[in-house]
């Protein structure tokens, strides 16, 4: 896809930033659990296009397992409400668990899915993001790894959806502002 889509204000990152950056994390946790296997949990739905990317530049051994959330619906405001729509198909007791996410905003889902899977004991946990909009936090979180830091815009593509559309966007653009209703922090 070369050209910018219709709908699309302006790319923030492009296709080539976010390879070289998916790789850099790569190394970078490759290093730290050298030796050691991970589970990598992916938040879909937005986490899977980056994910595919991540398990790819990580050299350790790695599980692949999916956890399905909502808490936008068709909003670009976040509801502060966590629904588990799909859990994850294995235990993770005793595992090195990376939670793979694609943006992290008020930082409500995150802190609601780590909670969660701590209570279940796993031998580590932590967070990768392919980005980070920290402007709007209602929740501390602490991510491990994070590839972008956002202005505060909603923003579509690799991964991230506006109604469940652009995601097969190579790029991380800022959604044109006649199409939705920017929300307040
Ligand atoms: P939080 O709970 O507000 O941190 O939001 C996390 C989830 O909201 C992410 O997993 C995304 O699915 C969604 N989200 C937050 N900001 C954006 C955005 O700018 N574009 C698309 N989705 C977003």
């Amino acid at each position: 896809m070369s050209s910018i889509h219709p709908d699309i204000a302006r790319i923030l990152i492009t296709q080539e930033e976010i390879a070289v950056r998916t790789a850099e994390l790569g190394r970078q946790i490759s290093d730290d659990y050298a030796g050691e296997e991970i589970m990598l949990v992916c938040i879909l739905k937005g986490a899977f296009v980056f994910m595919a990317d991540l398990a790819r530049a990580i050299e350790c051994p790695v599980q692949t397992v999916f956890i399905a959330v909502s808490s936008y619906g068709n909003s670009t405001q976040s509801s502060g409400v966590v629904r588990i729509l799909t859990d994850l198909d294995k235990p993770i007791d005793g595992r090195n668990v990376l939670i793979v996410e694609d943006i992290v905003d008020t930082g409500l889902t995150l802190s609601y899915i780590a909670g969660l899977l701590r209570d279940r004991h796993p031998k580590s946990l932590r967070i990768c993001a392919l980005s980070n909009k920290p402007q709007c936090r209602k929740k501390e979180v602490q991510i491990d790894y994070c590839g972008f830091v956002l202005p505060d815009e909603f923003v579509v593509g690799f991964g991230l959806d506006f109604k469940d559309f652009y995601r097969n966007l190579p790029y991380i653009g800022i959604l044109k502002s006649e199409l939705y209703r920017k929300p307040e922090c």
